[in-house]
């Protein structure tokens, strides 16, 4: 075994970049010399030089035998699960490898109704049946959190069926689950426990922070190594523990998911994140936390309603900054921050904001921030936020989303689709939490709101018509 000093896909890499290899192969920029000086001047000649495919010396995610192997195996000793997978396509094939991995079509599992929408993409793709719970909501926030026991027992108890549990957690917001009760909880009934941890990657190495799904013994936990820590867009881990889930199909269906040429510089991304991680992970989050700790105490003294670990929910993620500036709804103060001080954020909503603190932050940077929002907070707002749920309640499903998904269908305008079968996704994002799937109806209560939101700036993805004046529904 190698020691966790060392980055074997990332040095093949390298090592490549160094032979100066008379290249006849994929990508046709040829390590540069053919890209268009834009771009180069844009991304530097050094990153495309690292660009390349899956050549001799270099090994292959999809049939990974030597340095991808190892980094992998680096990995899953660094997170301490038994086996990881190394993913090009985000937490969002994860979700959808997950689901398609463990369910056949027809089988039950319960889901929160707030997961991301790429767990509902899996649902579509694995035709698995969800049966959705409600994490306890939050009316001062404005959200929902996550599981917990008493909001996953009873709908467990109604479906004794279901094959597995499907959890969220860390949220978008940093509220965290307890992931061990929960596994315990799935476990006394055999059931199987998939996690969508894209929020986590940075959790096992430090101890201020929640306890990672893997290390409660979570069948499948999924990680977006590009979210909080130092990975690529889009690289990400798919961790998987015992063989409670067919090891072979899980990894057919990543080679169904993910693309055959996967990027180079995304895959060493994930080794030399790893290795920053297992070496300097507690000196480098212990600096985050500080850092998060320092805006804290600024917003709060600048009169922000700073959240910190919420009644009910069990465990919160301190490396992320999320508030609320009284008065103002969320989206108008990510816009004033970006048009007025040049800083952007995370992601905001009707209410709250979310800022991300990494080990790539300064406490200058962190100041800046704060007395960013301070300014805001002392100007006069154009709108003010209204109390209201982001999901008003359950919408009623009449079709399975595949169903829904395949059936013919017609636009008609949002204000009369209330009552209709939706074909769309309608999914503001961030924080990517659909409102509607196909398959649900949405209630004149649903529409109303989705107005105020779109009338507010809210971005939605997933409908055919991006403005949302229009939605798809099934063909009467
Ligand atoms: C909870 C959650 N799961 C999954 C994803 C998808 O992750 P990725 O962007 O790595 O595909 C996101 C993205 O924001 C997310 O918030």
């Amino acid at each position: 075994m190698d020691s966790q000093s060392a980055a074997p896909y990332f040095d093949s890499l390298a090592d490549y970049v160094r032979a100066q290899v008379h290249s006849f192969h994929m990508p046709g920029h040829q390590q540069g010399t053919g890209a268009p000086a834009e771009f180069v001047s844009l991304v530097g000649s050094a990153a495309l030089a690292a660009d390349i495919t899956q050549v001799q010396g270099m090994d292959d995610i999809h049939r990974p035998f030597d340095g991808c192997l190892r980094a992998q195996h680096l990995a899953a000793q660094a997170y301490e699960s038994e086996r990881c997978y190394f993913l090009v396509n985000g937490s969002t094939c994860g979700n959808q490898a997950m689901l398609m991995a463990a369910l056949n079509p027809g089988e039950a599992v319960l889901v929160p109704r707030n997961a991301h929408s790429s767990t509902m993409s899996g649902l579509l793709l694995s035709e698995a049946r969800p049966v959705y719970y409600q994490p306890p909501f939050d009316p001062e926030m404005g959200v929902f959190h996550v599981a917990t026991p008493d909001s996953v027992l009873p709908v467990l108890e109604r479906h004794p069926e279901a094959r597995a549990l499907y959890l969220t957690s860390p949220s978008y917001y940093g509220a965290a689950a307890d992931v061990d009760a929960l596994v315990a909880l799935a476990r006394q009934r055999g059931m199987l426990v998939l996690v969508d941890e894209a929020w986590g990657a940075h959790l096992v190495f430090h101890e201020r922070l929640p306890r990672s799904a893997v290390q409660a013994g979570a069948d499948l936990v999924v990680q977006s190594s590009h979210k909080l820590v130092s990975g690529m867009s889009q690289a990400a881990m798919l961790h998987a523990n015992g063989e409670r889930v067919d090891r072979a199909r899980l990894e057919a269906v990543l080679r169904l998911l993910q693309t055959t040429s996967p990027n180079t510089l995304l895959v060493a991304s994930l080794d030399t994140a790893r290795r920053q991680l297992a070496l300097q992970g507690r000196q480098l989050l212990d600096l985050v936390l500080d850092l998060a700790d320092r805006a804290r105490t600024g917003l709060r003294a600048a009169g922000v309603r700073v959240w910190e670990r919420r009644p009910g929910v069990y465990d919160w993620d301190d490396s992320r900054l999320v508030f609320q500036v009284p008065g103002f709804r969320g989206y108008e103060v990510d816009r004033r921050l970006r048009q007025q001080h040049n800083i952007q954020l995370e992601m905001s909503d009707s209410q709250n904001l979310v800022a991300l603190v990494t080990p790539g932050h300064r406490a200058d940077q962190v100041d800046r921030l704060v007395r960013a929002v301070s300014e805001i907070a002392r100007q006069k707002p154009e709108s003010s936020p209204k109390r209201l749920p982001h999901l008003p309640c359950l919408p009623e499903a009449r079709l399975s989303l595949k169903q829904a998904f395949l059936a013919p269908w017609e636009s008609v305008p949002l204000s009369k689709a209330a009552g209709r079968i939706c074909v769309d996704t309608v999914c503001p994002y961030p924080p990517g939490i659909p409102w509607l799937v196909p398959g649900e109806v949405p209630s004149p209560a649903l529409i109303e709101e989705l107005q105020t939101e779109l009338a507010a700036g809210v971005t939605i993805q997933g409908a055919y018509d991006p403005q949302l004046k229009t939605v798809r529904v099934v063909k009467e």
